[in-house]
């Protein structure tokens, strides 16, 4: 199927704390939000549209490939999605909103996700199960009641769509005027079933200094 990329690669990086946006950050020599690119294209997307901090577009325009198309970014991560939804191409019926922050997420995940809207999926999130005892705390900071597991699961990007069905939700954004950290919950709201496949832990989101040195060494191995 015919899909066009979204990369969100906007965001500051506060958590990493590195003194260039987060997606800039290198990993083993090459900036994150190339190595998401990559991984876009290897699992069989065409077209792929990177939001950027706006101070940041010439720093992203050097080291991406120069048939990568950049938007300016918005103050949220779902602002950033939306604005590089309003300038993809049009012709492809699917498109795949993916995290820069996510460098190393095998081609597989994305060929996962593709062949479920293939399939007749108009939403679906690789997902991965929750490992460990989760519980409720209250402000106090007290166990107040244990999570059963089971049907507990950890949402991954890249996360596909019917290219309709996403631009429906975030037209119902714009009405609601609030904003959700997730694009799959946007389109749910919107009455759309999502389904579920395989994530993998190399998708695993750089958010603080230790999942860089955990993709660091990654990519040693
Ligand atoms: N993102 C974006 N636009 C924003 C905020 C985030 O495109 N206004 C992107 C980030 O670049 C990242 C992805 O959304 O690739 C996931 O967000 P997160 O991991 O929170 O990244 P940052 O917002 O950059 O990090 P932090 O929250 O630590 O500042
Ligand atoms: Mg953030």
């Amino acid at each position: 199927m015919s899909a066009v990329g979204i990369v969100a690669a906007a965001g500051s990086g506060l958590r990493l704390g590195a003194a260039v946006p987060k997606a800039l950050v290198p990993l083993a020599g090459r900036p994150l939000v190339c190595w998401a690119v990559d991984a876009l294209r290897a699992g069989g997307v065409q077209d792929v549209v990177v939001a950027v901090p706006e101070s940041e577009q010439h720093a992203f325009a050097t080291v991406l490939p120069a048939d990568v198309q950049l938007v300016v970014g918005g103050a949220t991560r779902t602002d950033s999605v939306r604005r590089a939804l309003a300038a993809a191409p049009t012709g492809a019926r699917a498109v795949l909103v993916h995290d820069a922050a996510r460098p190393l997420t095998p081609p597989a995940v994305v060929a996962r996700v593709l062949a479920a809207l293939t399939s007749g999926a108009r939403a679906v999130v690789p997902v991965l199960p929750v490992v460990d005892t989760t519980v409720v705390v209250t402000e106090d900071g007290l166990v107040s009641s244990d999570v059963p597991r089971d049907p507990l699961r950890r949402v991954q990007t890249p996360q596909g769509f019917d290219r309709e069905a996403l631009e429906a939700g975030y037209r119902r954004l714009e009405q609601l005027g609030s904003w959700f950290t997730d694009d799959a919950t946007l389109v749910m709201s919107t009455g759309v079933a999502v389904h579920t496949v395989a994530g993998d832990e190399l998708a695993a989101k750089v958010t603080v200094p230790h999942d860089l040195r955990l993709a660091e060494l990654q990519v040693a191995r």
